[in-house]
């Protein structure tokens, strides 16, 4: 599929569009002062847009959900010189069509940063709120012309301060409309300022609490969970530790369980994701040195992430072996059966492979230090890699032994 024309090609069209979209009104409404040169800038538009038809018609393809028709239209009754050919001023209007590439740039943005929309969502509304104010203000300028001894400039500053306390509601009545066409033009501004106002209230603080979804779902979970936790009566103790999990998980990971959140993804990429997250642990495991890139691939999508609180126990001395562990962040204990400190094991070590392998209860307890990120591999998806790849069977039954043997590889 096409790509289309490249974001920064997009954003120079924006930013010419906004442009022309500023300086044409003010031209075309008879205030030629307040753009001098304008022909320059007419034309250097003219250039611009054309480079943009020639760039699109290179790139077609449809990513925006908006119509092509609709695109292409705009694109060409924007590039065409009509004002020129026909004398009629009032046809460079058709130059601020192009103002759909701004609504595109934002469709293709919500596709490519979803984190931001709402905040985006708000500059976009405040973009548009400016071009309105600017061409109601125009238009204002227009009906009411410059006062007597005043330059272009100030009639244009006094046309954007009725605009703007007549959309707000505010209307000092010191400007006040005089004759039919500006008491019309008065009546439309207001009412688009009461329906603009009805708007932001009913968005504005809803894009301001969605903000940062993640951090107000997070904040709805806790309150939640408080409430719950006070109305079944649990210690407070306990409920101390209940959130200090949750916030643990917050801080270092959003609040997101990587496996949820990535379900649905095609194996193929879910592979790719996977393997992206857990490289780091699996290729630092002394376990994994002779593994093949299939086999790390394999193993990184049945790891499971896990959270322990400091002073968790992971198993006891004598448990079933069900899992083995491998530390992405922090440290655990190796304790013996009277609760002395064997090892002390940190990121990119590996623990619990021995009952697994020798398939014996567990030779040794284990606490965390502090917290601690874990990724679980479960027994049956041990046994099956080990039986998918032979030699590293081989390999992990040797490292295994040593280890029982010396009791060593971890930092005691
Ligand atoms: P397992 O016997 O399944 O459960 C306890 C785990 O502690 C054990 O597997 C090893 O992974 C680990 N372990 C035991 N002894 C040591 C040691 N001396 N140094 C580091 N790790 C150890």
């Amino acid at each position: 599929m096409s790509r289309g024309p490249s974001t920064p090609w997009n954003i120079f069209i924006a930013v010419a569009a906004t442009l022309g979209a500023i300086i044409i009104p003010a031209h075309v409404v008879g205030s030629r002062d307040l753009v001098p040169r304008f022909l320059w800038y007419d034309i250097l538009l003219n250039i611009i847009f054309l480079a943009d038809l020639v760039v699109r018609l290179q790139h077609r393809g449809r990513r925006s959900g908006i119509p092509g028709w609709v695109l292409y239209g705009a694109d060409i009754l924007a590039v065409l010189p009509l004002h020129l050919l026909t004398g009629i001023g009032g046809l460079a209007l058709f130059r601020l069509l192009k103002l759909t590439r701004v609504a595109e740039l934002l469709v293709e943005w919500r596709h490519h940063n979803l984190q931001r929309w709402n905040v985006l969502r708000l500059v976009y509304f405040i973009y548009w709120m400016g071009l309105c104010v600017h061409w109601l203000a125009c238009g204002w300028l227009e009906l009411r012309g410059v006062a007597p001894g005043t330059d272009v400039w100030t009639g244009y500053v006094r046309s954007l301060y009725w605009c703007v306390s007549t959309l707000t509601t505010i209307g000092y009545a010191d400007n006040m409309p005089s004759t039919n066409p500006e008491i019309i033009y008065s009546i439309m501004v207001m009412i688009f300022g009461v329906a603009t106002y009805g708007y932001v209230i009913g968005n504005a603080a809803n894009i301001l609490v969605n903000i940062d979804p993640a951090r107000a779902g997070y904040f709805t979970h806790m309150e939640k969970l408080s409430s719950f936790m006070t109305y079944r009566g649990i210690p407070p103790e306990l409920q101390r530790r209940v959130r200090d999990y949750h916030r643990y998980v917050w801080d270092n990971r959003l609040g997101y369980d990587e496996e949820s959140i990535m379900t649905g993804l095609p194996p193929a990429l879910m592979t790719e994701v996977m393997m992206f997250l857990k490289r780091d642990v699996i290729q630092n495991v002394p376990f994994f040195a002779t593994a093949s890139e299939q086999l790390l691939k394999d193993v990184a999508l049945v790891m499971h992430p896990a959270v322990y609180m400091p002073g968790d126990l992971v198993f006891k001395k004598g448990d079933v072996g069900r899992a083995m562990y491998f530390i992405s962040k922090g440290e655990i204990e190796v304790l013996d059966g009277n609760g002395a400190r064997i090892a002390l094991l940190g990121k990119g070590d590996a623990f619990g492979e021995m009952a697994l392998v020798l398939d014996k209860p567990r030779g040794a307890t284990i606490r965390t230090a502090g917290y601690c990120d874990l990724y679980r591999l479960d027994k049956k998806d041990f046994d099956d890699i080990l039986r998918r790849y032979p030699e590293f069977a081989v390999h992990v039954r040797q490292l295994t032994r040593l280890r029982s043997r010396w009791k060593l590889p971890g930092k005691s």
